[in-house]
């Protein structure tokens, strides 16, 4: 008889964003057409820079000829990229990291859902919330998670992310043994200081934990005092792996392009103690599971890092930053506490209600679609997400719209 995975019935509901366009759907089925203004879900807008594009259409034509055609490349990505991603991103903010240290994949929510495979079943994990859904719900496929009252699981140690501690938790008082950290933060928009990420290295350190450093929104980061990878903090070699996508960065959504940093000295243990370079088990699992990321696309990956390409994905980020800056000043306005949108694209606003009520009142009255704050956790009630990722005429249009909600 073929058992079922019985973990996947302690999923709380759909898919955060799989629930919103239901609702979409079912909203637009039975309403006449008024244009609907998104807002919820984080998927760029704007065409990829076009740099990415000559050198999307060059790989192109380079796969047209017999002497320059590519089959399989190495499942960790190439190595001009590796080398690219190693210099830009983390060799000139000090960061010590080697090409061989990071894995080319095809998106930051693959490999931060994947990465749990490499843990043992029964540790103990620390996830803020609100937070991703994805962290969650990847440890609750399996089976990390235990049952769920009100909205939390008994297995998982929550830190809460709330106005109080400037939606940066602490690390909690008791010893756990793998903790997710976001920042830029998605849902909320905060950052951490250098000071928050020591202080959390040095707990990880302490305890032989482990942290996970979703990185993705680090484009974003425009306060010269925010670091931009955990690598920036002396120690996280041993204790910390970085997830950083092309995505929001460059516009890959649909085009698919990420990486995860596993440094060489980065380590969890058997259950006798002994250290285990985590490094070869990545590699183990990309290279058997994963077979890379197409060419063309790393070659566009590759071309941000060129004069042209940096100073294509600056303007683009500016772009999507001025829309953040217009929603969080429109939402205040309107006498909502607003935060987020300045070293972010998502802004976190308080509604003063319950946020899938305030989630529906939007889509019906207004057009406009937000995130409730309620489907990244139980701190996220009261609260709603927005994206600055939209064109500036929509971003307007969807702020006057939102008026309506007062
Ligand atoms: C979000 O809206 O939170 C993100 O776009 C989801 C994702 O990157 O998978």
């Amino acid at each position: 008889m073929i058992l079922v995975n019985e973990n996947y019935s302690l999923l709380q509901s759909s898919y955060l964003f799989a629930e919103i366009a239901r609702r979409i759907r079912e909203y637009e089925s039975t309403n006449p057409p008024r244009k609907i203004i998104r807002m919820g879900i984080g998927d760029v807008t704007e065409p990829l820079p076009s740099a990415c594009i000559e050198a999307m259409h060059r790989a192109v034509d380079e796969m047209a000829s017999r002497d320059t055609f590519r089959g399989y490349g190495p499942e960790q990505g190439y190595a001009f990229l590796r080398e690219a991603i190693a210099e830009n991103d983390f060799r000139a903010r000090g960061a010590d990291i080697a090409p061989d240290e990071i894995f080319v994949s095809d998106g930051a929510k693959c490999d931060t859902a994947n990465i749990q495979e490499l843990f043992a079943r029964d540790i103990r994990i620390a996830i803020p919330d609100p937070v991703y859904p994805v962290y969650v719900d990847t440890n609750v496929m399996a089976g990390r998670a235990g049952p769920a009252t009100d909205g939390r699981y008994a297995g998982l140690v929550y830190l809460d992310s709330t106005a109080a501690n400037g939606f940066v938790p602490a690390p909690p008082a008791e010893p756990v043994d793998l903790v997710y950290l976001c920042f830029p933060n998605n849902p909320t928009g905060a950052t951490a200081t250098r000071e928050q990420l020591a202080a959390w290295v040095a707990y990880a350190r302490a305890n032989k934990a482990l942290i996970l450093f979703d990185a993705a929104y680090e484009a974003f980061i425009r306060d010269d005092a925010t670091p931009h990878s955990i690598y920036e903090i002396p120690g996280a070699r041993e204790c910390a792996i970085e997830f950083r996508s092309f995505s929001k960065t460059a516009g890959f959504t649909g085009t698919r392009c990420a990486f995860t940093v596993v440094p060489k000295e980065c380590r969890a243990f058997t259950a006798a103690g002994e250290a285990v370079p985590l490094h070869p088990l990545w590699m183990r699992r990309h290279t058997t599971k994963f077979n890379g990321v197409s060419y063309p696309v790393q070659r566009a990956a590759e071309a941000i890092y060129t004069p042209e390409g940096k100073a294509q994905v600056k303007s683009l980020i500016d772009f999507y930053l001025g829309n953040a800056a217009i929603v969080r000043d429109a939402m205040s306005r309107l006498g909502y506490e607003a935060t987020g949108g300045a070293n972010s694209p998502y802004i976190w606003v308080r509604t003063g209600m319950d946020s899938w009520k305030f989630f529906d009142k939007a889509l019906r009255e207004c057009q406009v679609v937000v995130t409730p704050g309620a489907g990244f956790g139980r701190s996220g009630e009261g609260y709603v997400r927005i994206s600055a990722f939209n064109s500036r005429a929509n971003v307007e249009e969807a702020m006057a719209r939102l008026s309506a909600t007062r």
